[in-house]
């Protein structure tokens, strides 16, 4: 009989705005500092920043499978090593104190890496175009993981209803990693055993944001729990269903919500005039987020025209944070 995650108390639940991430890779690095230097983590990124389009990391992970279909656990894929890219280093040592000589090189010869596509997007010169999507895992309220796991080592905490891996039940059956079709779950070969976004809970616990929010330097996060009436999270997602989740359709339910990108570059004609159509295709955005996108980028076109013209606009409000505590839990007590 497979489990099933418990309903928690509360649901800590997290927005990122991709009209103001810059790509800057800072909340990667935050979260890739604090959380996985460990042995057998290196290739691990339990955040991560890919262009859309894009291959994304690990690589083509929109089709590695898993997930839910008609209620059903799908199995999907455990990604080759070489998806994820395979970490290699460069030889200072060896130039500035052995006395080799030539260029610092990488070693080994990368031929894949996190990112190995970044920037370069789609479409012709000048109407192409890509925007920054960050990732992580959704913390969702189906986690196909969980459900996947014969040794029951994953579970969802009443308290915050943050998805984490008990690392002392995890025996490395690796179901996790092949049935999440957001590819969060990591196998740690030296371990045996997953690892994956823990919510940075020990943070929360004491009313502190998560390092990927509290660092970012876009001020392009928001993370609260949903039942918090006041909560920046609340007012996107519920007040005003502005914020979606990534490939609703993989069945997991996330909470892990983003604003999509209207503010992106513009076509523009052969002769370099610009026309009000977006580079940013509708088909793209809706591969990416459902056919609610459309609805959602015109209540945030109409929006920010009220606040263009001097009106008041809350959503816009909520969305510029002028102070970053109002984006963030406040303390849980
Ligand atoms: Fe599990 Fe994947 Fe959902 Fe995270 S994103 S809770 S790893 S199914
Ligand atoms: Fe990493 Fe914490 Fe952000 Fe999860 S919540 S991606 S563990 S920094
Ligand atoms: Fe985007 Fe913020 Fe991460 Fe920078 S720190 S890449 S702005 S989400
Ligand atoms: Fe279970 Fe994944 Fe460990 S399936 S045993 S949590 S590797």
């Amino acid at each position: 009989m497979a489990t099933m995650a418990k309903s928690p108390k509360r649901q800590l639940t997290y927005v990122t705005d991709l009209n103001k991430c810059i790509g800057c890779q800072t909340c990667t690095v935050a979260c890739k500092s604090l959380w996985t230097t460990g042995p057998g983590q290196d290739y691990m990124y339990w955040r991560n920043v890919e262009t859309a389009p894009g291959l994304g990391y690990p690589r083509n992970w929109q089709s590695k499978g898993g997930g839910y279909k008609n209620g059903e656990l799908q199995k999907g894929k455990i990604p080759p090593m070489i998806d994820y890219g395979i970490p290699f280093e460069f030889d200072y040592a060896g130039r500035l104190f052995e006395g080799k000589k030539g260029r610092v090189r990488p070693s080994p010869t990368p031929r894949s890496a996190p990112n190995w596509d970044e920037d370069q997007g789609a479409g012709d010169y000048p109407n192409n175009s890509f925007f920054y999507l960050p990732r992580m895992c959704n913390h969702c309220t189906k986690p196909a993981c969980l459900e996947a796991c014969p040794n029951e080592a994953i579970y969802k905490r009443e308290q915050d209803g943050l998805v984490v891996i008990n690392q002392d039940k995890c025996k490395g059956a690796q179901a996790c990693v092949q049935s999440c079709p957001y590819a969060k779950p990591y196998f740690n070969p030296l371990s045996n055993k997953a690892n994956k976004c823990i919510g940075c809970f020990p943070r929360v616990e004491q009313g502190v944001a998560p390092a990927c929010v509290a660092q970012c330097v876009g001020r392009a996060m928001h993370v609260g729990f949903i039942d918090d009436q006041n909560s920046s999270v609340y007012k996107l997602i519920k007040k005003y269903q502005v914020a979606l989740p990534l490939h609703p359709e993989y069945g997991t339910e996330p909470n892990v919500f983003y604003i999509p990108p209207l503010l992106g570059p513009r076509m523009e004609t052969a002769s370099g005039e610009l026309t009000p159509d977006p580079k940013i295709s509708m088909t793209q955005l809706e591969q990416l987020f459902g056919k609610q996108v459309r609805e959602v980028l015109t209540t945030l076109q109409r929006e920010r025209e009220k606040k263009m013209n001097g009106m008041a606009s809350e959503l816009m409000d909520v969305l510029i944070g002028r102070r970053s505590a109002d984006m963030m839990i406040s303390p849980m007590t």
